[in-house]
């Protein structure tokens, strides 16, 4: 089964950011298909290091589109960005130095992180965004 099964409940109203944690909940997916249908450890650590690489990209994405907003909560929420991001790269030290194993815990941690982050917070930047009549968008470097 599926851990995170996306729907209309979790968009926050912002294409991009949608877009993101669509491609962060599909790895998220993979991760615990990987764990739960016993693929090897070198497949699970590849799912892994892209997990940890693209929340990275991601939160710096949507951080950056809250700034250009003037969102008044960027602190707060780049704080608890942060914390997620030594939360993984914990899960990836503790899956390449002790065992080489996803656990049930680590996944559950997850699921509930990604949604519960999703729904509070990120949905709080999407009402701001909407109040503020703005539909923020990244501006590339050759845009
Ligand atoms: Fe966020």
């Amino acid at each position: 089964m599926t851990l995170i099964q996306w729907n209309e409940e979790l968009c926050v109203g912002i294409n991009q950011v949608d877009e993101e944690h669509q491609q962060l909940v599909a790895i998220v997916n993979q991760l615990d298909e990987a764990m739960t249908s016993g693929k090897g450890t070198r497949i699970m650590g590849e799912i892994l290091a892209q997990l940890v690489q693209y929340t990275k990209v991601h939160f710096e994405s949507e951080e950056e589109l809250m700034a250009d907003a003037n969102f008044p909560d960027l602190d707060l929420h780049r704080k608890q960005h942060r914390q997620l991001v030594q939360k993984v790269e914990k899960f990836q030290r503790d899956f390449n130095h002790s065992g080489r194993r996803i656990t049930r815990e680590m996944m559950d941690f997850l699921r509930y992180w990604l949604a519960n982050h999703i729904l509070v917070d990120d949905k709080a930047f999407g009402r701001f965004c909407t109040s503020a009549g703005l539909s923020p968008t990244r501006v590339l470097a050759n845009g």
